[in-house]
């Protein structure tokens, strides 16, 4: 302000004697003294801190709250039925709650009524008031086996949320065996205390001989689209095709989502930790914990993948007796025993406490509810992150199905301009669906290591269009999987898996293997569409060529033999057999391409999954209607051929005209061609050759 005025030239006003404050002088506010700030201290139990950042548990706005809810009784169910070995069938019922008055549509509501049910082990009584109306409470966190779940927190805060906002208990109804009796029970948590309070309990009649079912009332906003219950559950069964899940809509709907895969999914182990996954802090409290009183015996039946001699050997190099009680070993001697274990060479851990989905199990969910052309699937090798076991699968879904690509196709019959870019699915970004031990995450996408993975892989490697740090663009559906003992999430809300190195790393080797497949499939696509389009065009000359020569020749000429042999020769100089395989015509399967399914308008190759066949009445929610492998596969594979001659017919009729030929006459020219497929992205180079009519 001083400046400004000097500027202007303006004489400086004279300095105003500073007027102390009498407020402040006069009473000066008495500082709070260490006995009174003492006596403020109080414990804060994790139900009321829970309570305050319900947000860091995924309800921090109705929409997300309502699939929160849905999404945690989910998972116990299939946990629950996984480790019991049954194929789950779950229920899950969400109904549009009147708040005094008539309910409203499912759109307007403001308060729903979530039900799951599952056929699951069942709980037993005493056991039911913990589990639901005590946080941190579960049988999973002490474990180092993958399952969905892992805190302690997911169900009791669901309903801690249904008490706090609508203030109804949550139902529970749990049955062990068909012989036991059927429990009911209405439970809320006291968040002082962070303890169940039983409002009800009593022994019912229930139909299901076993299992389990939660009802919660909470304040919620139905809403389809992305992120909402509809699309959750039906994530959750491409990853979980052994699952049969029955989805009762608030709208009145019943969609059934079918199982696809008959088997459970073997039950992973629980392992001990790893050596290299622990720290310093966490070694000293083992050291007090354990019941070995040696400390040799210690290591080799506290860890794993350490050996009696790799235990004695160790104790040796960090200079300790392997007979010391390892309540004994504190301070420096410890700090020497946990460097000495991170520089020893130590097998990596087992994996068999993981249960991947698998190839095949990723490609038939992808199959059953993606619309697509290609499908592929990938697998990595267990790796180890902080100790800690995980496994990175990927699959991906191109295309949008063989109706819609032949329908692309005949668009393209006026030819771009020089310069003039294909537009449609150009522009169109790719669609992530991220995975944490088989659960589907659909939120805080962009702070996931899934997403940066995705972005930091280079897909115009693979034919793919891809602008700079952005997603790859195309009809593309990329699917990734992280299986782990413990999957490091940003939050406990378990929204998004932080980004360390390692898993990082094994991300990208996934979806780089996916895209080499992918831009593999391209590339012979492309080639084959070339071929077969130059093939048509000799084809179409090849009538008239014959009739020339037998009208020269006085009629005297084997018409149907030249004809033959014109067509043998016209196949063996566009690509021969391989064109037609690549095409889908002859049957085989995606040569070189393992773990891949290609469909085309003939028909569908490689390892195209089964569909068990349920007893089911209600027509399923998604399934995008392609042909199975099994009985009812091949009745679709019988249509498909019938289908087949059909448009070969029309093309041959089409073919016959004046247009058609004139574009033939292009074609083999080498000027561009209408056939190439448009969902293909080529690259600048096979956009040339296309346009020099080379395969
Ligand atoms: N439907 C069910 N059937 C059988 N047991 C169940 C069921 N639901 C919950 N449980 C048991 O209750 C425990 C607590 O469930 P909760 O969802 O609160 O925690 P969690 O699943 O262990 O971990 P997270 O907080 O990550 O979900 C589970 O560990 C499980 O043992
Ligand atoms: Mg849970």
């Amino acid at each position: 302000m001083a400046k400004s005025s000097r500027k202007k030239g303006r004489p400086e006003p004279a300095a105003q004697p500073a007027t102390p404050k009498p407020a402040v002088s006069a009473a000066p506010k008495p500082p709070v003294s260490a006995v009174e700030m003492g006596a403020r201290q109080r414990e804060i139990s994790v139900s009321e801190f829970f309570t305050k950042n319900r947000h860091l548990l995924g309800f921090d706005n109705p929409r997300k709250a309502l699939l929160t809810c849905v999404k945690e009784a989910v998972d116990n169910a299939l946990d629950a039925c996984e480790e019991a070995g049954i194929l789950p069938d779950v229920v899950v019922k969400l109904e549009v709650a009147a708040n005094g008055g008539p309910p409203p549509p499912a759109s307007q509501a403001s308060r729903f009524r979530i039900t799951v049910t599952d056929n699951g082990p069942g709980i037993v009584r005493q056991q039911i008031p913990p589990i639901f109306a005590k946080l941190l409470y579960g049988s999973k966190f002490h474990r180092l086996r993958m399952s969905r779940g892992q805190q302690g927190i997911g169900i009791s805060a669901a309903g801690m949320y249904g008490q706090l906002t609508t203030g109804k208990p949550v139902q529970i109804i749990s049955r062990t065996g068909a012989r036991s009796p059927a429990h009911f029970f209405e439970v809320q948590i006291d968040t002082k205390k962070n303890e169940p309070l039983i409002l009800e309990k009593k022994q019912i009649e229930w139909e299901a001989p076993r299992g389990t079912q939660v009802t919660i009332e909470v304040e919620g906003r139905y809403q389809k689209g992305r992120a909402s219950v509809d699309e959750y559950l039906e994530q959750t069964i491409i990853a979980n095709p052994h699952v049969k899940l029955t989805y009762l809509t608030p709208e009145g709907e019943t969609k059934v989502l079918p199982r696809t895969y008959d088997q459970v999914p073997e039950s992973p182990r629980e392992i001990k930790p790893h050596p290299y996954g622990i720290e310093l802090g966490m070694l000293l409290k083992m050291l007090q914990d354990t019941k070995s009183h040696w400390l040799s015996g210690f290591l080799a039946g506290d860890f794993s993948r350490v050996s009696p001699h790799l235990a004695e050997e160790i104790c040796k190099t960090a200079g300790l007796s392997p007979r010391a009680r390892p309540r004994d070993v504190l301070g420096q001697t410890a700090e020497n025993l946990y460097k000495t274990i991170q520089s020893t060479k130590i097998m990596a851990p087992p994996t068999n406490c993981l249960s991947p989905i698998g190839e095949q199990a990723i490609l038939s969910g992808l199959y059953q509810q993606i619309k697509g052309e290609f499908y592929t699937a990938v697998s990595r090798p267990p790796a180890v992150y902080r100790g800690n076991p995980f496994v990175i699968e990927a699959g991906l879904a191109y295309g949008r199905g063989p109706e819609q690509a032949q329908e692309d196709q005949q668009k393209q019959a006026v030819p771009l301009a020089e310069g003039e870019e294909a537009d449609g699915n150009e522009h169109e970004l790719a669609r992530v669906i991220r995975y944490a031990n088989r659960v589907p995450l659909l939120y805080q996408q962009s702070a996931c290591a899934i997403f940066k993975a995705v972005l930091d892989t280079t897909w115009r490697n693979y034919g793919v269009t891809q602008s700079r740090g952005a997603l790859p663009a195309g009809p593309m559906v990329i699917f990734v999987h992280m299986a782990s003992v413990w999957v490091p999430f940003t939050s406990e809300s378990k929204e998004a898996i932080a980004e360390y190195d390692e898993i990082h790393k094994e991300i990208t080797l996934a979806l780089r293997e996916c895209g080499r497949r992918l831009g593999a499939f391209l590339r012979r696509r492309e080639r084959a569409y070339s071929e077969q389009s130059r093939r048509d065009i000799f084809a179409l000359y090849i009538e008239e060529v014959v009739e020339s020569c037998n009208r020269l020749k006085g009629g005297r000429l084997p018409v149907a033999k030249l004809k033959e042999q014109l067509h043998k020769m016209a196949l063996k100089r566009t690509g021969g057999e391989k064109t037609d395989q690549v095409l889908g015509k002859n049957g085989s399967g995606p040569e070189g391409l393992p773990h891949s399914i290609i469909v085309t308008p003939d028909g569908v190759e490689g390892e195209v999954p089964k569909i068990i066949a349920e007893p089911s009445t209600t027509v399923a929610a998604n399934g995008n209607g392609h042909p199975a492998a099994d009985d009812k596969g091949a009745e679709a594979a019988k249509g498909a051929e019938s289908a087949k001659a059909a448009p070969r017919t029309e093309a041959k009729a089409r073919g016959h005209g004046k247009a058609r030929r004139e574009h033939a006459g292009r074609v083999a020219q080498g000027r561009k061609t209408d056939r190439r497929p448009r969902c293909a992205h080529p690259t600048a180079r096979s956009k040339a050759r296309a346009r020099r009519g080379k395969g």
